[in-house]
């Protein structure tokens, strides 16, 4: 006689467990000081920076305008910066080191000329961020011009490209620039490069949206136009225009990022959102903050068929005016914050209401969307299952994947100092965008090499949760960007190839080709499989020395 286990005869135990939650909001902490800039600079720490003003947060007698804030306990650190860092902006060199670049002239009497400042943050490696600081020489490091409004991008040879700026008059639109481009360390010996395309592009040319292209020249977006330029030598070519007038860098501030790259090509492509369509010689005064957003998205694949096609036009599901696009590690693109109606800047817009509402922007745009790059044309964007926050964060407000791969927001002050009165009131609560896969179990990953070469495999150990489904895996390789003036300067991501073993313990994984398709610095590793992110790992991709590196890897494929 057998008998069959009963059990085997049952149908599977059911257990009750909830939905996993969808997107939600949560606020936790606040920052003291106004994070207009906000950039990650390890696991657990983001700096933040903002102007001069009266901030709650202090050190050493008086007011902060920079702080560390801690991912891990909701806490901001100030840190003791002497320059006024008022729109500035900054990137990773290729030797891991943070750099803040320019700023506005010196407001308060404890503060100095930020305009030319550079500002070092060394890699650091406390979790806390005890012993980690920022840098400033203003004999020895500092810019050839006075740069307020610039913008930043890290490039294939690890340094710094600095684009533009205001010397110091701007009521709204660029009335005083300064049309030319820099690096850090300095080429040239030292002569910023005259830019035409700036020229071009004046009145609105501010925070120029910019992206080094996988063969290492630049994509730059101003005003209503575009171009690529060759940083070796010295070229531009123009590109078609944004269709239908629409503008997108400050004081239009538009959004744009590129679109993840994918082995084996790792062709090209940019979005740029929002902004306005608005006349750039329209008088500053006139302008309402009731006028509408642009709702237009203009996509563009930087190869040559893709340029004779030129932008193309998508709709998002509405207006949006300093929104922020943000690339998640699956691959798809939140467009998150800013208005739905006005423009940048503070107290000079009609229309501001109720009296005495100084914001220029009005209608905030409390929803995030997602666009999906690969879905067809008509539906990409959807903001099914997102949540909705009541924090509006406008002129002022930065936002930025985290290593935990969730989205930190922070800031807003569309008021001349810290105002709580107005309806839209300087905003100190940090609130978290937590994606799904923040509710569930994730995959994890150890054994990652700390520096990895380009064209270079490695295997990594992983641990993917059972019920997880493997045969849908990416893994990203992610500049989390610089974020200031709704732009997310140097942010990329590129997919790399990556085969999981028979028994789902190691993945092997091969680095981009060449550092041009990842300009060499400081990045994440995010595994996403069926559907659910890992906690990023914090990489340094390329030889790790100082900039200017030497090319590296192998040529793309033709
Ligand atoms: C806020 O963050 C702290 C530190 O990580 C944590 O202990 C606390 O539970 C969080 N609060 C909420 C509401 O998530
Ligand atoms: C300008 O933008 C507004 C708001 O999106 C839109 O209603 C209008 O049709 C646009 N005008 C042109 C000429 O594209
Ligand atoms: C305004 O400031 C007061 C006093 O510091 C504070 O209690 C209140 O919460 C603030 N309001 C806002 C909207 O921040
Ligand atoms: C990286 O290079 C810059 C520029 O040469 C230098 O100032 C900085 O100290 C270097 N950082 C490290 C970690 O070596």
């Amino acid at each position: 006689m057998w008998f069959i286990p009963l059990l085997s005869l049952l149908p599977p135990i059911v257990t009750a467990s909830p939905s996993p939650p969808g997107w939600q909001f949560v606020q936790n902490g606040t920052t003291g000081i106004i994070p207009i800039e906000a950039i990650v600079v390890s696991p657990t720490l983001a700096v933040l920076f903002d102007r001069v003003q009266d901030d709650p947060l202090q050190i050493n007698g008086h007011s902060a305008w920079s702080a560390l804030w801690n991912f891990e306990t909701n806490t901001a650190t100030p840190l003791d910066v002497v320059s006024d860092t008022f729109c500035s902006s900054g990137g990773f060199l290729s030797n891991g080191t943070m750099v803040n670049v320019a700023g506005n002239v010196a407001e308060f009497p404890y503060t100095t000329d930020g305009r030319m400042m550079v500002r070092l943050f060394e890699p650091c490696t406390d979790a806390s961020g005890v012993g980690c600081t920022i840098t400033e020489d203003a004999q020895h490091l500092r810019l050839a011009a006075n740069r307020w409004y610039t913008s930043t991008l890290r490039i294939f040879d690890g340094s710094l490209m600095i684009v533009g700026g205001t010397h110091e008059l701007t009521n709204f639109y660029n009335t005083d620039p300064e049309n030319t481009v820099e690096f850090f360390p300095s080429k040239d010996n030292g002569i910023p490069r005259p830019l035409p395309f700036l020229e071009r592009t004046i009145p609105a040319n501010l925070f120029p949206r910019v992206f080094a292209l996988p063969d290492g020249k630049i994509l730059m977006i101003s005003n209503t136009q575009s171009t690529i330029y060759d940083v070796e030598t010295n070229t531009e070519t123009r590109l078609p225009d944004i269709p239908n007038g629409v503008r997108v860098s400050n004081p239009f501030d538009g959004t744009a990022t590129l679109l993840p790259m994918f082995p084996p090509h790792f062709t090209p492509e940019v979005l740029v959102c929002g902004g306005s369509n608005i006349s750039d010689t329209t008088p500053f005064e006139d302008v309402s903050a009731q006028d509408p957003a642009s709702d237009q998205c203009s996509r563009i694949t930087l190869t040559s068929e893709g340029i004779e096609r030129g932008w193309e036009v998508e709709r998002m599901l509405e207006g949006r005016i300093m929104s922020e696009m943000i690339l998640m590690p699956d691959g798809g693109v939140l467009i998150i914050s800013g208005g739905q109606t006005g423009y940048p800047s503070i107290n000079t817009a009609q229309d501001r209401f109720p009296d005495g509402e100084q914001s220029n922007a009005d209608h905030p745009a409390f929803t995030p969307v997602l666009y999906t790059p690969n879905a067809p044309a008509g539906h990409r964007f959807s903001n099914q299952g997102m949540p909705t926050t009541d924090i509006a964060r406008l002129y002022h407000s930065s936002v930025t994947l985290t290593p935990n791969g969730n989205i930190f927001l922070a800031g807003s002050n569309p008021n001349q100092g810290i105002v709580n009165t107005t309806r839209f009131h300087s905003e100190f609560r940090v609130e978290y965008l937590n994606p799904s896969y923040m509710g569930v179990s994730r995959p994890t990953l150890r054994d990652v090499p700390k520096i990895i070469p380009f064209h270079h495999t490695f295997t990594i150990t992983v641990d993917i949760p059972t019920g997880i489904r493997t045969t849908d895996m990416k893994v990203a390789l992610m500049d989390l960007g610089f974020s200031s003036h709704a732009f997310h300067s140097s942010s990329r991501l590129v997919f790399m190839d990556a085969v999981l073993a028979p028994n789902h313990k190691t993945i092997t994984i091969t680095s981009p080709p060449n550092n041009r398709v990842y300009p060499p610095g400081p990045a994440y590793i995010f595994l996403t499989v069926g559907g659910v992110t890992s906690v990023g790992s914090h990489v340094l991709i390329g030889d790790g020395k100082a900039p200017p590196v030497k090319d590296q890897g192998i040529p793309l494929p033709p």
